[in-house]
């Protein structure tokens, strides 16, 4: 039997971690999540050969520790996602945006998956626009897709699922969008690049002093992204985000979640989809 070691965190290296994480990354740890901590840095003390959380810390503020800083952001990260989650947003794009884009006569339209995690939501919005927008009218659609975990991002440009991720995902779409594994691939099912060549993967930090966006979009989806903040990161967040919106472009937040009293120039439309001004 292989026994895994268990590590004890006091309250000083607990306090020293949380306030890493919130400068690293703008994640707000309550006091409640000492066990998260230790679950999610454990296993970096066992790849390092390490004994306690405290010389973990000592390491990744260390000039040694450079590149360790991005493992501990990526351990920190709360990734979970699925194709179609929250199914109404994606209706919405179908019988609201996509009509309005024809009415408009728009040649191309773009969007971005902030905070994307595994690129399950960027393929969801591809897939979607790319039926009701490009195969049947030939408008162009780009999705910007970025999230601070490297190690989200690579699974995302993979763009290989199981059988269990695919599951929500309509037959038709499946069939024509990803190819099916065959033999030791079997149960596994690719993006096909029809789809891949529409979504750009990129790591951003939301509280990182520049974007290196210099483009506008037309929608933008913050799903399940925010609830990590506190109010005031929540604020300043938001309001650069809405910054790269179009007037008249559509902002998603996540079911648990609210702009109430954050953003100006926001107005609430219905199901967590907000309209800038
Ligand atoms: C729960 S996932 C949400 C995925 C997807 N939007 C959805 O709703 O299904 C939250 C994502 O936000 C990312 N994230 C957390 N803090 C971030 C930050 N400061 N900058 C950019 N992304 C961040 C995490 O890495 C994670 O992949």
């Amino acid at each position: 039997m292989i026994e895994i070691k268990k590590f004890t965190l006091t309250e000083e290296e607990f306090n020293k971690l949380r306030r890493l994480v919130f400068d690293s990354a703008g994640i707000s740890l309550s006091d409640t999540k000492r066990e998260l901590v230790i679950s999610r840095f454990s296993r970096r003390l066992r790849a390092l050969n390490l004994s306690t959380f405290g010389e973990y810390y000592n390491f990744v503020i260390s000039p040694d520790g450079q590149s360790e800083m991005q493992n501990f952001v990526n351990s920190i990260t709360t990734n979970k996602t699925d194709f179609f989650r929250e199914p109404h947003h994606f209706d919405y794009l179908r019988d609201h945006f996509a009509p309005e884009c024809l009415k408009l006569g728009r040649r191309e339209v773009r969007v971005w998956s902030a905070g994307c995690s595994t690129g399950e939501e960027a393929y969801t919005i591809a897939m979607v626009l790319h039926h009701y927008l490009t195969e049947p009218h030939g408008i162009r659609v780009k999705v910007l897709a970025t999230d601070i975990d490297t190690s989200v991002l690579d699974t995302a440009r993979n763009g290989i699922y199981d059988e269990r991720q695919v599951r929500p995902i309509p037959p038709e779409m499946l069939r024509r969008y990803f190819l099916r594994g065959k033999d030791e691939s079997s149960g596994l099912y690719k993006i096909k690049d029809i789809l891949k060549e529409l979504v750009t993967f990129r790591q951003i930090n939301f509280i990182s002093e520049n974007y290196p966006i210099s483009v506008l979009f037309d929608v933008i989806f913050c799903r399940n992204v925010i609830i990590y903040f506190n109010n005031d990161t929540k604020r300043r967040v938001l309001n650069r985000l809405s910054g790269y919106l179009t007037r008249g472009g559509y902002f998603v937040i996540g079911h648990s979640e609210t702009l109430f009293d954050m953003v100006d120039g926001l107005t609430y439309l219905k199901n967590t989809i907000y309209r800038k001004d």
